[in-house]
């Protein structure tokens, strides 16, 4: 079904340059890239478009489904840009696009998707390409982000799982290899949430396709998860009942958490270092003497408690561990907004039980074990043996935001953990090809309270120096051999880069967590990574 995917020999391909598009000055190279369209074969695929983009073109993206943002972008290098598509099936397909630098490093980055996306990557494929990466990605199967194309076609659902993010790896490599004439000299893959999923999923399953990989925020235990995201509804009810909590009083309990738990680290800053020792008890605001306001009802106090606890079914199975505490005011208007959640709503319609009229209302703890057992193409992406990533030498940087309020960053020590007892190996060992960094005080795979620019994307980026940039880090090690001992991130002034740094934090290496020491607090130097 799947032959190979690009040869030499000349076929009819669908070429348009728009206008609109400012050239690159190197005449060779863009009539390198137009000829590019005229000699390349996809087997299985269809070339849509092919353009020579000069750096600083904002260029609009029009085959983007209005779900999916960005809906333009700056191309930051000149570069040229090719777009594909690839049959998976009779009923299935993804398109992809490839955008290859004129001033290649040899580098090769496949970016990744979010949620139930169904969005090519373009600021991942952006950031790539400033960096001198050749980067390719891909709608994963299916345009927007939703999950109603996986409603009677298992084949857009297996492109979403594990197929698309694949292909479209190897096809990029061949790719890469005909436009400059010679191999790519490492595979990277950079992906958060879904796309951290991704990461570990080519982890798991293909080990041959990534030499490093960075994984963010990673929705690992699919299934479980979108349980979980699914079970706030029933816990909250919707606005008004006696159980939710508006906005405002879930800042209440969010100071509250503070109060127990900032000077955990040593220094009261608004930051939670590690939500792992905090054992928030929402008790001490339940209203007494008649009052009112700023206080919780027994009711919503029960609110709070359940949304900090690990969710179980009705056997006492974990399901998915505890939102960590710290994330309350957003997790306000993500997962406590008494709404049910359309990821949830969208994967247990179509993908497990094939039915459009299932209400996310009601689900409860034979949903759970049901989307469990079904588990469609292991989505649940929780192997724990990366023996054939370690034994060709390919490195995992897995790191998690601190104050994630869409996936419990609790679940990712989990992982790690699975990983070590599954393949018998200490720390130490675990160290020579994965490493796991908790990144405190941000939200889902970025922004926040904390020092939250690590180099994860557009936006995020400090410098490109291995030292504070988790990408550069990653070459870094899979080039040099020099693993990171902390992700340095920063937190700019009003989050604003131009105004200059406000402070560092260099965020600590699993299992060990950060401890202010002395002097200057917004100096990373003034803090200590050391045993939970
Ligand atoms: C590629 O697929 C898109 C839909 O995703 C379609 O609009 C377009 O016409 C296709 N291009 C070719 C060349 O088949
Ligand atoms: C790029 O163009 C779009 C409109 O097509 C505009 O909304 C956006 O602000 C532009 N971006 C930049 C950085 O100029
Ligand atoms: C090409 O990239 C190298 C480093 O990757 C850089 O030093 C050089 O300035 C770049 N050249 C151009 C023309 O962008
Ligand atoms: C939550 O689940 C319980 C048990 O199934 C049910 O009685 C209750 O009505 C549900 N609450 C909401 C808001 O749906
Ligand atoms: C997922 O949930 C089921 C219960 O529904 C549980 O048996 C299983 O261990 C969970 N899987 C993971 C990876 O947590």
């Amino acid at each position: 079904m799947w032959g190979s995917l690009l040869g030499l020999s000349s076929a009819l391909a669908l070429v348009t340059i728009s206008p609109a598009i400012a050239a690159p000055s190197d005449t060779n190279f863009n009539t390198k890239c137009t000829t590019l369209g005229k000699l390349a074969k996809v087997d299985n695929g269809v070339v849509n478009l092919i353009e020579a983009i000069g750096a600083g073109t904002n260029l609009s993206l029009p085959s983007q489904d209005p779900s999916c943002s960005p809906s333009s972008i700056v191309v930051p290098v000149d570069l040229c840009r090719i777009s594909l598509n690839v049959t998976t099936s009779k009923r299935s397909g993804f398109r992809m696009e490839a955008w290859l630098p004129s001033n290649w490093t040899g580098r090769l980055l496949t970016t990744g998707n979010g949620g139930m996306g169904g969005c090519i990557g373009y600021g991942d494929m952006s950031y790539g390409t400033s960096l001198g990466f050749a980067a390719v990605g891909s709608n994963n199967g299916h345009d927007g982000d939703t999950g109603a194309s996986f409603y009677n076609n298992p084949d857009t659902l297996a492109d979403f799982v594990y197929r698309a993010r694949h292909l479209s790896t190897v096809a990029g490599k061949l790719i890469t290899t005909f436009f400059y004439g010679r191999k790519y000299t490492k595979s990277y893959y950079l992906g958060c949430s879904t796309g951290g999923r991704q990461g570990f999923k080519a982890a798991q399953d293909y080990p041959e396709d990534f030499d490093g990989i960075v994984a963010g925020a990673p929705a690992l235990a699919f299934n479980n998860l979108t349980s979980w995201s699914g079970h706030f509804y029933n816990l909250t009810a919707p606005p008004g009942s006696p159980t939710f909590l508006p906005p405002e009083l879930w800042v209440t309990v969010h100071l509250d958490v503070l109060d127990q738990c900032d000077a955990l680290d040593g220094y009261v800053d608004g930051i939670i270092e590690d939500p792992r020792i905090c054992n928030y008890d929402p008790s001490g605001l339940i209203c007494a003497n008649g009052a009112t306001t700023n206080c919780l009802t027994p009711a919503q106090a029960g609110t709070v408690r359940g949304a900090l606890s690990p969710l179980r079914t009705d056997n006492g199975d974990l399901v998915y561990p505890r939102l960590q505490p710290g994330a309350e005011v957003i997790a306000a208007f993500v997962l406590f907004n008494g709404q049910t959640f359309s990821y949830t709503a969208d994967w247990f319609r179509f993908a497990i039980y094939n039915d459009p009229t299932w209400d996310p209302k009601t689900i409860d703890s034979d949903d759970y074990e049901a989307a469990a057992r079904k588990n469609p193409f292991n989505a649940e992406t929780w192997k724990g043996d990366l023996s054939a990533v370690k034994n060709r030498g390919a490195k995992i940087i897995h790191w998690h935001g601190g104050e994630d309020f869409i996936i419990t960053s609790e679940n990712s020590p989990r992982y790690y953990e699975h990983v070590k007892s599954t393949m018998g190996l200490s720390n130490a060992q675990l160290d020579t090809f994965y490493r796991y960094f908790l990144v405190s005080g941000t939200g889902h795979c970025g922004g926040g309270n904390g020092a939250h620019a690590i180099g994860q994307g557009l936006g995020e980026v400090n410098s490109n120096s291995p030292k504070e940039n988790v990408l550069m880090a990653l070459v870094d090690w899979v080039e040099k051999g020099r693993a990171p001992e902390t992700l340095l991130g920063t937190k700019w002034v009003n989050d604003q880069k131009e105004q200059g740094v406000d402070f560092q934090r260099a965020h600590c290496k699993y299992p060990k967590r950060n401890q202010y020491v002395q002097g200057n607090p917004k100096l990373p130097s003034s803090w200590k990574c050391v045993a939970v």
